[in-house]
């Protein structure tokens, strides 16, 4: 197979929802259909449920597991698909916003009866923001839920999509019937005592063929002609263009328990979602056709036995052949590096491979030499733009409870911040460590791996802040910036990356500052 063809038959992509929506339900039919796994219940529920906060094991089991389902690849009609996990739990959301930078289209699933939630309004728009293609799956048919149009309404105002369905329920709840699938003009029919089997639909050029009424019965018939008739006014045609660049989302239904609805998804999936796509470097944009590697890591995740401190990179390929033993420059310490065992995924399970195309995951083992958001070259100076880090949402000072074990407490500082587990502010007033969350499990899993993986104890200490603004000011030489400077200097820190924060402790304070200083501009993300 070509280079070129190894780059079209890949889809690589994320499934994003709010917690229970149906995510891992759906993984796991899709998979189905790939012929990945033989059964459902394979995929194990990669999500912390609720109450389970304080419970360390679980927390520990959960990140065993989301090592395996990082990346699960699979076969289908001739297309290599990769779907990335992305954790839908709140307090993981930097992961997941991190793994939008390594997919090249997204499925949202949407809870008929919940409609929009707000998880999936705050990943949507990341995804709107990068113009990500993404189809929108609306699930669980089989129970009652909204109307079909008022939903399709919502997904429109709260997530500011523009929509066009290419299936559509008849029925719903109890009555649900089957979905007519807009897209391949077929009539696929429920059957809910076969659950795990994929009836074969039927076909119907013409909604008025009286089959129809026989198949579904009359008035269920008729509605579903009069809906058909109201999406065809209502809503744009699909055009390929407008969704892959991000202008417009087709709209699926169906219920991925009954594994309904999902074939028809998966079917318009491999033919209408992107392959690799050309990436954003500081330095220039790369297209996935160019035949010299490029690549960046988008997620590490630590080895799950204590006694084996590596770590896995997971490098997103973006152009060229990802070859085994192979020097390739890393970017950010100027060193070449060679992989001897770089890791692949199929299905649940992974192994080491000769080869990777772009659109690929590998999995790199690594001891410490990457960050988040490195970049990997034949030699060429090139850095790809990831995502900016947003504020933290929690703030807490750090300190070391063991004096005899400073020294690992730093190192595994330095490399759980590296990972991306939460942000590590320095004060410059007396150079004590904050740790900057999303959400308060962070601190116990910190906690935790900082003492099973390197040893160190630590403790917390409260700390009143309410957002890290990153500083920018107009003229550094300024006064006004340097009487900022004076005036703040027990609020002022440094992040990883030495950039100047100010830890602001309430949206007043922020306010106040702004306009007492107006040369000196406060951002509420890293990047600007
Ligand atoms: P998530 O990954 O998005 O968090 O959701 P997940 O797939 O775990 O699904 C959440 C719950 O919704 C599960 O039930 C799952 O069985 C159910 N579900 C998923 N798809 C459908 C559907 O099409 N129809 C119906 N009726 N339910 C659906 P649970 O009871 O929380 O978990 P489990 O014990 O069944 O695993």
């Amino acid at each position: 197979m070509s280079f070129l063809e190894e780059i079209q038959k890949r889809r690589t992509f994320g499934i994003i929802s709010h917690p229970d929506a149906g995510k891992t339900t759906l993984t796991e039919k899709l998979l189905l259909f790939g012929g990945a796994i033989q059964e459902a219940g394979a995929v194990k529920n990669n999500k912390i449920k609720k109450g389970a906060t304080s419970d360390f094991m679980e927390i520990e089991r959960q990140r065993g597991i989301s090592v395996a389902t990082s990346v699960l690849a699979f076969i289908y009609k001739d297309k290599k698909i990769n779907i990335l996990d992305t954790p839908g739990h709140k307090d993981f959301a930097e992961d997941t916003f991190r793994t939008l930078t390594a997919v090249d289209s997204v499925i949202v699933v949407i809870d008929v009866a919940k409609g929009v939630e707000e998880q999936t309004e705050k990943l949507v728009e990341v995804c709107r923001m990068r113009k990500i293609p993404m189809i929108v799956f609306i699930n669980k048919l089989d129970r009652e839920g909204k109307d079909a149009f008022d939903l399709l309404d919502e997904v429109e105002q709260k997530l500011g999509l523009k929509v066009t369905p290419l299936s559509f329920p008849i029925g719903m709840g109890y009555d649900f019937k089957g979905i007519y699938n807009i897209w391949e003009k077929k009539l696929n029919i429920f059957s809910g005592d076969n659950k795990q089997t994929i009836s074969e639909g039927v076909e119907f050029d013409d909604i008025d063929n009286p089959e129809l009424d026989k198949i579904v019965g009359e008035n269920s018939a008729n509605t579903l002609r009069e809906e058909l008739e109201l999406v065809n006014e209502v809503y744009p045609d699909f055009d390929q263009e407008a969704y892959v660049n991000g202008d417009l989302q087709p709209v699926f239904f169906g219920s991925a328990l009954n594994n309904f609805g999902v074939k028809e998804l998966l079917d318009c999936f491999i033919d209408i979602a992107p392959n690799p796509q050309p990436k954003q470097a500081e330095e220039r944009l790369v297209d996935s056709k160019e035949e010299k590697l490029t690549g960046f890591v988008f997620k590490i995740h630590a080895n799950m036995d204590p006694k084996h401190r590596d770590r896995l990179a997971f490098v997103k390929i973006v152009s060229g052949t990802f070859k085994r033993n192979t020097p390739y420059l890393h970017v950010r310490n100027g060193k070449k590096v060679k992989f001897s065992s770089p890791n692949a995924f199929f299905a649940e399970k992974k192994e080491i491979v000769e080869e990777s195309f772009p659109g690929d995951i590998v999995g790199l083992h690594d001891t410490g030499n990457f960050k988040i958001g490195d970049t990997l070259t034949e030699g060429e100076q090139l850095n790809f733009k990831g995502i900016p880090s947003f504020s933290p949402e929690h703030f807490r000072y750090v300190n070391n409870a063991d004096p005899m074990k400073a020294k690992q407490l730093y190192k595994g500082l330095d490399q759980l911040m590296d990972e991306g587990v939460a942000q590590l502010f320095t004060l410059d007033m007396n150079g004590r460590r904050i740790i900057g969350t999303v959400g308060a499990l962070q601190y116990e899993v910190i906690q935790y791996r900082l003492e099973h993986e390197y040893g160190a104890k630590c403790s917390y200490e409260n700390i009143a802040v309410h957002k890290a603004c990153w500083v920018e000011p107009e003229d550094p030489k300024n006064e006004e910036f340097k009487e900022f400077k004076r005036v703040k200097q027990r609020y002022l820190a440094k992040d990883k990356q030495g950039q100047l924060v100010f830890l602001a402790d309430s949206p007043f304070t922020i306010q106040m500052t702004q306009s007492k200083y107006p040369t000196v501009k406060l951002h509420f993300t890293s990047e600007f």
